[in-house]
């Protein structure tokens, strides 16, 4: 199958399955604390911040989802570029490996003219570095979204369940690490939905990555995603459906590098109040991909409404919790 058919069956699965989000990302287990008396004006509650040289609305991320040749694929990606630029939030594409197997899907990456003023993140495979891609498909990768920083993703779960899945993740933090020395803009790592350890964290600042999406369990799950489409009579990818370490989980495993690391907490986060608590564990800033899928398709308007939805809930809990600002501190947060 073409990358781009994949990436169609992909989002027509995520779509039709309600059980792709798993909705246990362990923020359930934590509790902000509540203040009474918070002294605080909450017009005066500033939700912003700036990621990359750019001022965001607030600290967020609509998560890398897709790319290609269809017309689906056109839609979904500028009414989230359109909707970014509105909200004044940041934006990944989906893996951009499927323009070079075809060149006409460059055009659903070209998002610059819609989303002018925000930033941008570039998305390729790190698997990829060991299939014959290296730093010039990295840098043609930033060139055609003229994006801000690029992101790797690791998604060993989802090759290995996959019908010819790219399953070599030997030797990979070495070719990070070459990347990330030559390449103009920021590199960037995340996961895809079973968050990371503090293996992985130590590795990465060795390798000198600082922006890290966790993407934890809890959210998305590619491995069912890849059950369903492989048609997997095995049941492999239900057997690793809820595999990973959770949202939360991967935020407190990197709590030793707190002050090397801005970490992106992506995973599940499906609310403000999901993205406030992944705050107070130390994230600096969130991301969601799957709720905004369906809203992607109907019209940026959709996109908006939603990404104003999280806007609104982060800035109360902020104020709840006696935050003027998104400088959250760690110990206004405990497990239940
Ligand atoms: C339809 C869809 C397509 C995705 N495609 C990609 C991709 O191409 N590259 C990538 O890095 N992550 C991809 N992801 C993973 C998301 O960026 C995100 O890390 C993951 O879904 C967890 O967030 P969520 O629970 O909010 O969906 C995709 C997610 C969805 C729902």
């Amino acid at each position: 199958m073409s990358v781009a058919k994949r990436k169609d069956a992909h989002i027509e699965k995520c779509l039709n399955d309600p059980d792709i989000d798993r909705r246990d990302s362990g923020f359930g287990d934590i509790e902000l604390v509540h203040r009474a008396l918070p002294e605080l004006d909450f017009d005066q509650v500033d939700t912003s911040i700036t990621f990359l040289g750019k001022k965001l609305s607030f600290p967020f991320m609509l998560s890398a989802m897709t790319g290609g040749t269809s017309n689906q694929t056109i839609t979904i990606n500028r009414n989230q570029a359109q909707a970014a630029e509105e909200c004044k939030v940041a934006l990944a594409v989906g893996s951009q490996r499927v323009m070079f197997e075809d060149k006409k899907a460059e055009k659903s990456f070209k998002l610059r003219e819609f989303a002018p003023s925000v930033p941008l993140i570039a998305n390729l495979g790190a698997v990829q570095l060991n299939y014959g891609f290296g730093l010039e498909e990295c840098r043609k990768a930033v060139k055609v979204l003229d994006a801000d920083a690029l992101f790797l993703h690791l998604n060993p779960l989802q090759e290995v369940i996959q019908h010819e899945g790219d399953r070599n993740f030997a030797y990979l933090a070495d070719k990070i690490k070459s990347i990330r020395a030559k390449l103009e803009v920021p590199l960037m790592i995340k996961e895809t939905g079973c968050g990371m350890s503090r293996d992985d964290y130590q590795l990465l600042i060795n390798c000198g990555i600082k922006y890290i999406d966790v993407a934890g369990r809890g959210g998305t799950s590619w491995s069912r995603i890849e059950h369903l489409c492989n048609k997997d009579e095995s049941n492999l990818g239900l057997a690793f459906q809820d595999w990973g370490l959770t949202t939360a989980e991967s935020l407190e495993e990197a709590e030793p590098f707190m002050d090397k690391l801005f970490l992106i907490a992506g995973g599940g986060i499906r609310s403000g109040i999901d993205l406030a608590k992944a705050m107070g564990l130390g994230a600096s800033m969130g991301s969601a991909a799957l709720p905004f899928l369906k809203a992607a398709l109907e019209s940026k308007y959709e996109v908006v409404k939603l990404i104003e939805e999280y806007r609104e809930q982060f800035k109360i809990a902020l104020f709840l919790t006696g935050n003027k600002d998104v400088r959250m501190n760690n110990d206004k947060h405990r497990n239940r």
